[in-house]
């Protein structure tokens, strides 16, 4: 028998396992907090959509053992299982939540199954805040390893939806951690959760996308449990074994390597790599289209008075190839979130992109229409579908010829340029006191603030 040999499968398990809340430094911890503020915030104004509101009302119908919270239902509880879902899709109903890089949306995937589990818990086991900020680290760096295992999943996916996919082993291995499960359940729990994973591509900028993050903290929630219940499957799920897919099922060049132990200290992949937080609510890549629209709208402003869209002959767009975000004359709100022609032309003619871009109203607006007429792309071969070297930028060809560019290289809330304290709160504010009253909203952030001292960490989810 070979004893001793370290599967990567084994090392994930055994890292999920011995991580201590001593391996998680300070900006580790206030980056984790920022997303987890986030997020909350973005998943109260998404309890507002239609596709949120579909979502609860299927799961009203299995409300069984109705313990967990609800983003923005005081008094509603649902199934552990269930208000994890109803929250990941609120959490990216509006495409509004955080994004990492390799691309996926880490926070949404893993905190509603958190916020769910420890509700879950019986009181004697309640886990306490740092335990909680602990777990979400635990999700959001085994997602960070997963992704680095493919070159692949470095730049904007074409496949599967990577939340689908690392999002639901990420929720196992948070949900996992929470619920203290030993290494060998550990293990199991990102098996089960495998297969259970993965949405494909074609359904982004659908209102079926939400779903795969709400499915995915769900269903790792319900992996970890699975586990945690005896089920078993395959040890070696995150093993490249040749002839035989496990988590390569996902990824045409995967190549695995297993995760130290964390000894007196572990630099988590959050240290090193910060996500980005969205300013309004649509895809990442529309925040560089839109911050050059708006600096050559001022250009145009300067240059004639005023911002007149008869003086212009052609938008030129320089994008990266991306299919399912170059969408030419978006029909829906999902598709509009999702064009960067679109975008483009909203800030263009408005100066800025905001919650009522989106509305029916708008994105059919005759002189919207009549703008995204005039739009060209081009792909230059420098700019490349990957979040961390895309720019954006937009040539205005006048009528008489002359040519004004704007153009954006990071915009404000990416991870070179951070978004300050002061406007993380005052998006928080502004989203959360759309569905709580301001006593509610501020005690919510002194929580979040105060999370490694927080006795019980299922005060975080009641109180939403
Ligand atoms: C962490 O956040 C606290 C409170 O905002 C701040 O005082 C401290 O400087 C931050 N630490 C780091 C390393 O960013
Ligand atoms: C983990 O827990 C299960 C169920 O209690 C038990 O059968 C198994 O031996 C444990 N494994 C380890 C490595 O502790
Ligand atoms: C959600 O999960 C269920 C159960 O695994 C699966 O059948 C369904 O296809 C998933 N849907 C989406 C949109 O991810
Ligand atoms: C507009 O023109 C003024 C005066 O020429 C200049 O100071 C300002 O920077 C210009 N603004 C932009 C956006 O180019
Ligand atoms: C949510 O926050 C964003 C960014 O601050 C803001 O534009 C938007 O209006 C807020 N949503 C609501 C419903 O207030």
């Amino acid at each position: 028998m070979l004893l001793c040999i370290i599967t990567v499968t084994s090392s994930f398990a055994s890292f999920i396992h011995g991580v201590q809340p001593e391996h998680l430094s300070e900006v580790v911890r206030n980056r984790s907090k920022r997303m987890i503020l986030d997020s909350i915030g973005v998943g109260l104004v998404g309890s507002t959509t239609r596709v949120f509101n579909i979502a609860l009302q299927y799961c009203q119908l299995y409300a069984s053992n109705a313990v967990s919270s609800v983003y923005g239902r005081k008094g509603l509880k649902l199934s552990p299982t269930l208000a994890a879902f109803t929250n990941g899709i609120a959490a990216h109903s509006m495409d509004f939540d955080d994004t990492w890089h390799p691309a996926t949306h880490p926070s949404g995937a893993v905190l509603p199954a958190l916020l769910a589990a420890s509700q879950m818990l019986p009181p004697s086991s309640k886990p306490n805040g740092l335990d909680f900020l602990l777990a979400f680290n635990v999700g959001i760096e085994v997602q960070g390893r997963l992704m680095r295992f493919s070159t692949e999943a470095h730049n904007i996916p074409k496949r599967f939806h990577p939340p689908s996919v690392v999002g639901t082993m990420g929720s196992a291995a948070a949900t996992a951690k929470l619920l203290s499960l030993n290494v060998t359940q550990c293990a199991h729990a990102l098996a089960i959760a495998a297969s259970l994973a993965g949405a494909p591509m074609a359904n982004a900028a659908t209102q079926a996308k939400p779903l795969h993050i709400g499915n995915a903290t769900r269903l790792g929630l319900e992996a970890a449990l699975l586990a945690a219940w005896g089920m078993e499957a395959s040890p070696l799920i995150l093993d490249d074994i040749p002839g035989c897919s496990g988590f390569s099922a996902f990824y045409g060049d995967y190549r695995p390597k297993p995760l130290p132990l964390p000894a007196n200290s572990h630099e988590f992949l959050l240290e090193k790599q910060d996500v980005a937080f969205k300013r309004f609510p649509a895809h990442l890549g529309m925040h560089w289209i839109v911050d050059a629209a708006v600096s050559v709208r001022n250009l145009l402003i300067n240059y004639s008075g005023s911002f007149s869209p008869s003086l212009i002959h052609a938008i030129v767009l320089r994008i990266p190839v991306s299919k399912y975000i170059n969408r030419p004359f978006p029909a829906s709100e999902h598709q509009a979130r999702h064009s960067f022609q679109f975008n483009a032309c909203t800030a263009l003619l408005d100066g800025k992109v905001g919650l009522n871009s989106f509305t029916d109203g708008c994105i059919h607006r005759r002189e919207l229409t009549e703008l995204l007429a005039k739009v060209l792309v081009e792909h230059p071969e420098d700019n490349i579908a990957n979040f961390d070297k895309m720019y954006g930028e937009v040539a205005l060809v006048l009528e008489n010829g002359d040519v004004l560019t704007g153009r954006c290289d990071t915009f404000y809330g990416h991870w070179r340029k951070p978004l300050s304290r002061e406007s993380l709160l005052n998006k928080f504010r502004s989203n959360a006191s759309h569905v709580l009253p301001d006593n509610k909203v501020n005690s919510i952030i002194a929580t979040v603030d105060n999370l490694e001292n927080l006795p019980d960490s299922s005060q975080l989810a009641s109180s939403l």
